[in-house]
């Protein structure tokens, strides 16, 4: 490519892994003081997935991985940078997810690493890809969302373990000279204003492990859930209007309004307030819960393997989470119409 030519940022392919073992809400009504009309009217969700004890975070990042390499069409040894967003990685400190990945999938000597930016991580990355690929530093990156979040949580806890499952989402991001493919807009913030809103305080520099960390359940996720949904309808709806109208599009004019699965009523509000219809709106809260990093990308492979995705076709994700961090992007989908 000559210094003349620009590159372009574009979505290649997508890939997911779901566990196997179903949680269920009767499953939960067991466990916790909770019924699965309290769980289905206040947030949507009817089951989630929950990876297996010797089911680690990189293991269903690379299962994910493997099949967005092989949708992209490319040999893995042309992948130049691989990034993982996650925050419940193998190991806390190091190595890092993506370097586990990155081992699994048989790739050496490339650059990798992950980013902590909770539920909006899949997003953020797609804004450094955007990023690398534009400089000319890369052509062909690896993204990964991964979360074994069953890790963090507390099942006494009937506030958030009803919330959040497991599984994991890859896309291959290409250099790509061609206007009509690259990526439109991305848009990634954050407010630590609001950092307590969602927190999972141990282990850390700030509590390292210790009996009394594991006494109080510090190594769990803390959720002030009420406020983190206001705030998530206000947020995604502002974010979202905001980069429709920076980019002189409409919302009649997206096929796929993609949001973060967190809270069906917060998808149902943020949907209303832009007038999309049913069709336009992807939801799948109910079967996999909140999976954080996850959820975009698990989210674009179902409509994918559905049909529903085609060459072309522009995608609107939105997100929010932990940090409190948000993002959103406008993109069509570059990869290969699955064979239906
Ligand atoms: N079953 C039955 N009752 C419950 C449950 C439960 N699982 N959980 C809470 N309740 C009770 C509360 O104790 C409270 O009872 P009270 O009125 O007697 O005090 C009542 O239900 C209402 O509680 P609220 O917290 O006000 O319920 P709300 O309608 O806000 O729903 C929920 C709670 C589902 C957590 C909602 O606030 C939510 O989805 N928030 C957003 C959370 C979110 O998206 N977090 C992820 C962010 S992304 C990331 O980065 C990980």
């Amino acid at each position: 490519m000559s210094l003349s030519t620009p590159a372009y940022a574009s979505f290649r392919s997508i890939g997911a892994y779901i566990p196997q073992k179903v949680l269920s809400n009767s499953d939960l009504e067991a466990m916790v003081d909770t019924s699965d009309e309290w769980i289905t009217k206040r947030t949507g969700i009817k089951e989630r997935r929950i990876a297996a004890t010797d089911e680690y975070t990189s293991d269903m990042g690379t299962e994910a991985s493997k099949k967005a390499i092989e949708r992209a069409g490319i040999d893995k040894e042309e992948i130049d940078l691989i990034m993982c967003a996650t925050v419940t990685p193998d190991y806390f400190n190091m190595p890092s997810t993506a370097c586990i990945i990155s081992d699994k999938l048989g790739i050496r000597n490339v650059q990798a690493f992950d980013i902590s930016a909770a539920c909006s991580g899949f997003v953020y990355l797609l804004s450094l890809a955007k990023a690398f690929i534009e400089s000319g530093m890369k052509k062909n990156i690896l993204i990964i969302g991964a979360e074994k979040f069953s890790s963090i949580i507390d099942y006494t806890d009937r506030g958030t373990c009803i919330l959040f499952g497991d599984g994991a989402g890859a896309a291959i991001i290409s250099s790509t000279t061609d206007k009509e493919e690259a990526f439109m807009d991305i848009h990634a913030s954050a407010d630590g204003t609001y950092a307590d809103f969602l927190v999972t305080p141990a282990p850390g520099s700030m509590h390292p492990v210790s009996q009394e960390v594991i006494d109080k359940g510090l190594n769990f996720v803390q959720m002030k859930g009420n406020e983190t949904f206001k705030l998530a309808v206000k947020t995604l709806t502002k974010d979202v209007i905001e980069i429709l109208k920076n980019n002189s599009i409409t919302a009649e004019d997206i096929p796929h309004f993609i949001p973060h699965q967190a809270n069906y009523r917060i998808i149902k509000a943020v949907g209303d307030a832009l007038k999309m219809t049913e069709e336009q709106v992807v939801v799948t809260v109910e079967k996999y819960g909140n999976t954080s990093a996850a959820s975009i990308p698990m989210a674009i492979n179902d409509i994918y393997e559905s049909g529903r995705l085609k060459y072309g076709e522009l995608m609107l994700l939105d997100t929010f989470g932990g940090g409190l961090t948000w993002a959103s992007a406008l993109l069509p989908f570059a990869g290969k119409t699955i064979e239906s």
